[in-house]
Parts: C-alpha cells; structure tokens; sequence
C-alpha cells in the first residue's frame, strides 16, 4: 500500500452486505472480508480496501430495488421533472438504472439504461425502455456510442461509488457526454456520515464514499468539474452533483464553493478527522450492544425493520445476532423468507404493520425513519418504541 493511503478503521470481517442467505444456506461458510476503510491523503478520497469483484456483487440475483422506496420514487420524481424543464435534454443516459425508478419518467425513445443486474434490468426492459444488462466500462461505452451517439445528460444515482476504477468510469462518460451535457452524479455524504456517525455507508458495494473535494480530484483529472451541488436528505444525507466538461464555461455556482467551505471547515482534508471518526464509531458499537443487552434481559421483544446493505455492517460489527433480535420485516420480494448475512436473522414479509407483541424496533433502514414512523403510528400509539444508532443508539 502506496504511503499516501492511511488505514483509519477496522470494521471486522463482513459477509457480502447484499448476501441474504436462503434456508438451506445457513450451515454452510459464508465468504467473508475484512472491512478496513482508508483515506487517500492526496486527493482526500476515502475508500474500502478490499471488496469483492463486480461480477460476484452485481448478478441475476440482486435483491436491491430502487422503486421499494416511497422517498426514492419522489426524489426521482421531482428530479426528472427538474431535468426536463431546466435542461431540456434531447437524450438521456443512466448508469446503474436499477428497475427504472428513475428512467421511467422520460419518454421512452429519449432514454437508455445501463445495469448489470439483469434480474433488475428486465423489470425497466418490461415497461419498454431501452436498457443493457452491462457494467459501465470501455466495451459498454463503446457499444453506447456507437449505437445512441453523444448524450446531453447522463445521470448515476448511487452507483459509481461502486465501481473501484473511476479514472476509467470518467474517461467513459467524457466521451460520450456532449460537450455542452451535464452529468448528474448522486452519491451518500461523506460529511454526513462522519457528522451521523453513520459508519454502515461502509460496506462491500460502496467502494467510496465521496466529498466534493475528494471527487472533483477524479473528476479533473478527466477534464470534469463540478459546478453545483444540491444537499439531499435521501440515503441519510446525499450530494447531487452537477458536473461540466472543464471546456464548458458555465460558471461555477456558490453551492459549490459553499460545500468545499463545509467539508474543509470539518476536516475531511485533515488525517485527525478520520481516527476522531474511528473513536466515535468505537464508542457507537459499545453502546449499541449493551443497549439491545439491557434490553434483551427485560425480556422486551426486540425485531429489526428493513433489512437493508447497511445493517450488514452494523449487525457484524456489533455482533448482534438473532439472540437479540427476532427476526426483521422488510417489503422487498427477494430478501423474505431470508436471513440476514453473516448474523442469521429471519427477514418476514412487511404485511400491516408491527405486530402488538413487539416491544422495540431497530431501525436498520434509519435512512427512511420519517417514512417509516409515519406507517407505524399505531405501533407508537400502542407504546411500541424504536432504536436507532445514528448519531448515537438511543431509544427514539
Ligand atoms: N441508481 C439506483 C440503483 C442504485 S443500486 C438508485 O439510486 O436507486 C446500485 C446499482 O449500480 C445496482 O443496480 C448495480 O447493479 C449497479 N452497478 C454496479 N456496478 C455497475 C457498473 N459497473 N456499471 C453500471 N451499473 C453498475
Ligand atoms: P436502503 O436503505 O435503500 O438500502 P441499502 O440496502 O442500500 O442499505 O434499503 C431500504 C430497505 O428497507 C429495503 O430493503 C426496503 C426496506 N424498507 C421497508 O421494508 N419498509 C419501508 O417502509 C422502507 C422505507 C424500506
């Protein structure tokens, strides 16, 4: 490892995060990696060392889709609408388009899709779009530009933070951006999540977690920039970045310098800031244990809601297994009847709510925890509590 990679947190050995285990899987050994997060001293871009490949993570079994949430539907929504009457753009292309949460709002002949999970893609191909069951690299973009021609926007939400080569992701889109396009990236928040503590942003898929600084680095180094950033609640704290060729002149807008001001204010460009996260993240696993151990003595009934990539982290971390909690209620098809990855837990359809029996609910989607509290009010009414660990486990 070059000297300007510094390794500042150790989060164990993790099972692959989107690994949902089926019945017959639990007696046999789950692969496993260790979770170790690094910060590049030079381009201040923080990353997981060791994954595992594109093709093991993003198969025909991908249980993610974007369109199980409510607040990602209306986050595209209002996005797309954004897009058609500020840009106008004659063609759109996006990387990473999941079951068409996001294309879907376009007009079918203006619209092409790239996602490799072709269990996901078929549902976008289905509705009539024009999607490939690609990853986005040199092949794909070649493919691309040969058949759609230059695009005037191409959007990636929460995808290129998976791919561990950007240099080559950049050098992809510069090509087949027109000279006047926009990109449109969406990623989680770095300076969220060292605010929220929200060490669970970590996991196997997301490679990177990006700051502005940290990615306008990669981003120059293929002749983009940055231009304008949007703060978005969605994912637990995200950045919408608006990204130009360098050539383009638009001028750089004050919610860019705004947010380069913010992040270097708190220290992502300071080593320091990296190993005080670490102790938070220490004292974080601490008391979240011992607050399921409290609880668990008083016999209270402790499930889990939303299965989600990110509770992996939390879960194997902390060493929470279905000691502690019964089981977890998710509304996503392919994770029912499964258990989570590495701690066993069962994962229950999502069918009217929480049953009376529970006493407490551990927020593995905290991300969605405004939806959430509004469809479980009887829960609360009936004095039904949850946990979150975000910025500290407490009981909400
Ligand atoms: N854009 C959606 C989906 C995010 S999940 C949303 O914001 O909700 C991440 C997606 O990236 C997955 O669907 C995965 O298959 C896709 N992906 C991963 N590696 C990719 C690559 N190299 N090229 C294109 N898509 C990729
Ligand atoms: P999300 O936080 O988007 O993803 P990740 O897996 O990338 O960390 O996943 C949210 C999960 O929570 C998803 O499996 C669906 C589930 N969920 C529910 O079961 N009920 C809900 O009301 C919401 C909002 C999500």
């Amino acid at each position: 490892m070059s000297k300007e990679i510094v390794e500042f947190l150790d989060l164990g050995m993790q099972p692959m995060a989107n690994a949902f285990l089926k019945k017959n899987q639990l007696l046999k050994k789950e692969q496993k990696y260790k979770l170790t997060i690094c910060y590049n001293k030079i381009n201040y871009m923080v990353s997981i060392k060791n994954t595992f490949s594109s093709k093991k993570m993003f198969n025909n079994k991908y249980p993610y889709r974007s369109s199980m949430s409510k607040s990602v539907q209306k986050s595209f929504l209002y996005l797309t609408d954004k897009i058609k009457k500020k840009f106008k753009p004659k063609n759109i292309l996006e990387i990473g388009s999941n079951d068409g949460a996001f294309i879907k709002y376009f007009e079918k002949k203006k619209v092409v899709g790239i996602e490799p999970c072709a269990n996901v893609e078929v549902i976008t191909k289905r509705m009539g779009f024009k999607t490939y069951p690609k990853f986005w690299n040199d092949k794909t973009s070649r493919m691309i530009l040969k058949r759609h021609g230059k695009f005037d926007l191409i959007f990636s939400a929460n995808t290129l933070s998976h791919i561990r080569n950007l240099n080559n992701v950049f050098k992809n889109i510069y090509k087949v951006l027109n000279d006047n396009g926009i990109l449109i990236i969406e990623d989680p928040s770095l300076l969220e999540c060292l605010k929220r503590n929200t060490y669970d942003q970590f996991y196997n898929e997301h490679i990177y977690v990006f700051s502005t600084v940290s990615l306008n680095n990669i981003l120059k180094n293929n002749n983009l920039e940055i231009y304008k950033i949007e703060n978005l609640e969605i994912h637990g704290g995200s950045l919408r970045y608006y990204i130009k060729k360098k050539s383009n002149n638009i001028k750089l807008e004050n919610s860019f310098k705004k947010q380069i001001k913010k992040e270097i204010n708190f220290g992502l460009t300071k080593v320091s800031t990296y190993f005080k996260f670490k102790q938070r993240v220490q004292i974080s696993k601490k008391k979240l244990l011992n607050l399921f151990i409290r609880l668990k003595k008083k016999e209270n009934k402790i499930i889990g809601y939303g299965a989600t990539a990110k509770s992996t982290t939390i879960l194997n971390y902390c060493k929470i297994n279905s000691t502690l909690i019964d089981y977890f209620l998710d509304t996503t098809p392919d994770k029912q009847n499964k258990f989570t990855p590495g701690t066993k837990i069962k994962i229950k359809k999502y069918k009217n709510g929480v049953s009376k029996d529970v006493n407490y609910v551990f927020l593995g989607a905290w991300n969605f925890k405004k939806e959430i509290l509004k469809k479980e009010k009887k829960f609360i009414r009936n004095g039904g509590k949850f946990i979150t660990h975000t910025p500290m486990p407490k009981i909400l």
